[in-house]
């Protein structure tokens, strides 16, 4: 396939280049390239080519909330969103936490998916032997050190330090980084006033929780030497802290989400249980930081984490945490790339390259020669609203029905094959892959 006459947008830049396929991969990009006997020609006048998205977090919830998502509807939805690869968390109904549960995990994934998809790993007090020896077949492993959607929690510093230190060093520990013992203490306080469904949820699981397991999960890699992936990182006292940590050579890097750099908590108070997520939507002048320090930001991932409308009506107390979203990552980013609020070289980075070094996935990350042919065709100028309808995913809601975005997904392409066409997906359930993992870095 050749893709001609279009905008090329790299981690590095912008070039006006056309690009050839064959076999699920990029074999050239020149200028002026004509087509071969055959060939098919997608002619991309006008429009921008980027490298399919990688969103390393996201919750499908097969098997065990199929009702919500499964591996087909989640990965239509990312499809829908110009998300090439995911990468699967664990809590998940049994939650993934040794061999048995990943091998029933891969197998639906590989019936159903429509995307790249690699899976994580889940920390328990338990399985710090089994997970080491895991390692090589995910993409991660998740540990969370304060209790969220599903069972999995570590928060006893013994087996918090035999995971830091067993599981292998250069393949990433991705944290849930919000202190239990601090939430239970805060969340009792919050009890009274917690059947209202405006309970302010930035109170209930404060900043503070979030400072205080990000800095023992910060002094245990720094005493073990391993990597550190920090989720969904929502505060500038936060990132001060990655940011001194980086400096003195501890081996971490973070994730911000869509949701905590486009929402607040005034959202949340507006919205009820359907802005209730965990780490919580934060103050205006957190959010500003996230944008101000963006430089600092090594991923955006969404946290894609459907529940259903049903389950969200429950009081407060009661309706679980956790918003979708990888449909929506990628036309917010262009939305606020064509009002000037970033480049889209550095969104680039921060949803492709960076993704792809972290987690060791060399045949992702760029258009470049020999990269799989993951491909999404944008058109800068066509403008839309985001409604519910527009949603693939099962939930069938997002908190940005009535967004006005400019830049539209037109066609998206995994490993060279038209997956996606102007609101409709065509791939074919099963045809996402594994991905394969090399050493990261
Ligand atoms: C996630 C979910 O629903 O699976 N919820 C959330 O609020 N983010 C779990 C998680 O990542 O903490
Ligand atoms: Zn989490
Ligand atoms: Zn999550």
């Amino acid at each position: 396939m050749l893709i001609r006459n279009g905008v090329l947008v790299g981690a590095e830049g912008q070039r006006r280049l056309d690009l050839r396929t064959r076999a699920e991969k990029i074999v050239e990009i020149a200028e002026g390239l004509t087509p071969e006997p055959g060939e098919e020609v997608v002619d991309a006048s006008g429009l921008l080519v980027l490298p399919g998205f990688i969103d390393t977090h996201v919750h499908f919830r097969d098997p065990g909330g199929t009702h919500k998502e499964d591996f087909l509807s989640g990965t239509q939805a990312a499809l829908a969103g110009g998300v090439t690869t995911i990468l699967d968390m664990p809590n998940t109904q049994p939650a993934v936490t040794g061999r048995e549960q990943l091998n029933e995990k891969a197998a639906l994934a590989a019936a159903k998916a429509v995307v790249d998809y690699g899976l994580y790993l889940g920390a328990t007090p338990e399985n710090v032997e089994e997970a080491a020896g895991l390692a090589n077949e995910v993409a991660a492993m998740k540990l969370y050190m304060g209790s969220s959607t599903g069972s999995l929690l570590v928060t006893e510093f013994a087996p918090l330090y035999r995971h830091f230190s067993t599981f292998p060093h250069d393949k990433p520990l991705v944290v849930h980084a919000e202190d239990e013992q601090s939430l239970q203490y805060f969340g009792a306080l919050a009890r009274p006033q917690s059947l209202a469904s405006s309970t302010n949820h930035n109170q209930v699981r404060p900043p503070l929780s979030a400072q205080i397991a990000l800095s023992r999960a910060l002094a245990i890699a720094e005493k073990t030497g391993r990597r550190l992936h920090i989720a969904h990182t929502t505060t500038q006292r936060e990132l001060e802290l990655i940011q001194e940590a980086k400096q003195k050579g501890v081996r971490v890097t973070c994730e911000v989400t869509p949701l905590h750099l486009f929402l607040t908590e005034e959202d949340q108070q507006q919205k009820g249980n359907l802005g209730k997520v965990n780490p919580p939507l934060r103050s205006r002048e957190d959010q500003q930081a996230l944008w101000r320090l963006f430089d600092s930001i090594d991923t955006i991932g969404t946290d894609h984490a459907p529940h259903t409308l049903e389950e969200k009506r429950q009081p407060y107390a009661q309706a679980p945490s956790g918003i979708p979203g990888v449909q929506t990552m990628l036309p917010l980013l262009l939305n606020a790339a064509s009002q000037g609020r970033v480049t889209l070289q550095a969104v680039i980075e921060r949803c492709v390259t960076n993704p792809a070094r972290i987690f060791g996935l060399s045949t992702k990350g760029a258009l470049e020669i020999g990269k799989d042919a993951d491909i999404v065709l944008i058109d800068p100028q066509k403008e839309y609203v985001i409604t519910n309808e527009q949603m693939l995913s099962k939930c069938g809601w997002t908190p940005f029905a009535g967004t006005h975005i400019k830049g539209m997904i037109e066609q998206v392409y995994v490993r060279g094959a038209l997956g996606y066409v102007r609101g409709t997906c065509i791939a074919r359930a099963g045809s996402g892959k594994s991905v394969v993992y090399t050493q990261s870095c």
